[in-house]
């Protein structure tokens, strides 16, 4: 297991479209265990394999993180099948866009089908915090960050403080 870097934004590589998951083997697995460790080392809740270079369709997530308590979980070839027309809004931030926090607005529940460790599908509806973080890091997979979804001044304003603390990194 191995903490792997976490990309940032603006970087042309979270643009990517992540390609399906042919089958859920060891390689997989060791991808889902380097993801855990880089998304608890960075202090996350959820985590693309795209923000570690790896544009494949996997996702995890631990959004019960008690007491040093870890209970990660793994979405693989995560899919919507149903969204509600109700919304939700909820403040959002992304390891790929630090020291950003903005309120996006997402249909409050949804359905959705994945494989999990063992390639078994799984069906599952998520409402609260589970639904907006599944949405969330969906949009990865598809090359979308959270500000993607601010208004445009907004963005660019996120975008120029990126960039600005990137600069002052190099
Ligand atoms: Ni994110």
């Amino acid at each position: 297991m191995t903490v792997r870097p976490i990309i940032t934004a603006p970087d042309p590589r979270l643009k990517a479209v992540s390609s399906a998951v042919e089958k859920v083997d060891s390689e997989i697995r060791k991808l889902v265990a380097d993801m855990s460790d880089s998304m608890y080392a960075a202090d996350g809740i959820g985590l693309a394999a795209v923000q570690i270079g790896v544009a494949k369709r996997v996702i995890v997530m631990d959004l019960d993180q008690k007491d040093g308590k870890k209970n990660p979980r793994a979405f693989i070839n995560p899919k919507i099948l149903w969204a509600s027309d109700e919304m939700a809004t909820f403040e959002e931030g992304c390891l790929s866009v630090p020291e950003i926090w903005d309120d996006v607005e997402r249909p409050a529940r949804i359905r959705a089908e994945y494989l999990d460790l063992d390639g078994n599908r799984v069906e599952l509806e998520a409402d609260g915090m589970l639904a907006t973080c599944l949405q969330h890091e969906m949009d990865h997979l598809q090359g979308v960050l959270f500000i993607d979804h601010l208004s445009r001044l907004k963005r660019a304003m996120a975008i120029k403080k990126l960039t600005k603390s990137k600069k002052q990194l190099a």
